[in-house]
């Protein structure tokens, strides 16, 4: 196991419905030190990519972006979940849907922010049905901006996103990949890496 699968079974809860509860140290209440290591092990497995810009979306995707973004030594991007729709123009602009949610949301990014010179590493907490990367994908092409590859705490290999993504050519790293969970044992099988 690595650092963050000992951690996610240290301190993850598995609830009912399939959804692994990590906000003691990585989407609530945020572990630093642990958020550095995902940085150095992105930078690792992202060596000889050309990254000049950290793109994410709010909420959760932040703070990690922010701590792996010193890895990479550039700036972050965090696209805005918005419900209107009256800033194009401006802004670039995706419909990502949310099956946890059952909600849709407007994602946005100021098109000054983001442009064809652009070498973007997606970063995000969880990767499940993939509509978010998908919506964050559709703002980097809109802008010409190239997807260098897109780094993921806990992927939920279950779920369909981890699958697309890679299915699109994109290299995906997931630093977890969670192929079952049980609620009432409270046990997690990873995916070997
Ligand atoms: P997708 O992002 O891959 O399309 O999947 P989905 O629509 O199912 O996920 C919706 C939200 O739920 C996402 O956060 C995602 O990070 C989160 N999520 C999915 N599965 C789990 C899980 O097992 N545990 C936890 N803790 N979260 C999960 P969001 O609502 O879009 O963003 P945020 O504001 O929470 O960051």
């Amino acid at each position: 196991m690595n650092f963050l699968e000992e951690r996610i079974v240290k301190d993850g809860v598995v609830k009912e419905g399939n959804v692994l509860k990590v906000d003691s140290f990585l989407n609530h209440q945020m572990d630093i030190n642990l958020l550095d290591m995902m940085g150095a092990e992105y930078k690792k497995r992202f060596a000889g990519k050309n990254i000049n810009k950290i793109l994410t979306i709010e909420a959760s995707g932040i703070g990690i972006a922010a701590i792996v973004a010193r890895h990479f030594n550039c700036p972050v991007v965090f696209a805005k979940k918005s419900k209107s729709i009256n800033l194009e123009g401006e802004m670039y602009t995706a419909q990502v849907e949310s099956f946890t949610h059952k909600n849709v949301n407007n994602v946005i990014v100021a098109k000054k922010f983001l442009t064809p010179e652009d070498h973007v590493l997606i970063i995000d907490d969880f990767l499940a049905n993939g509509c978010a990367l998908q919506g964050l994908i559709q703002i980097v092409n809109a802008a010409g901006a190239t997807v260098e590859g897109i780094g993921i705490a806990i992927e939920k290999g279950f779920q369909p996103g981890g699958r697309m993504i890679r299915n699109m050519g994109y290299q995906l790293e997931s630093l977890a990949i969670v192929d079952g969970m049980d609620a009432a044992t409270g046990g997690i099988t990873f995916r070997p890496q």
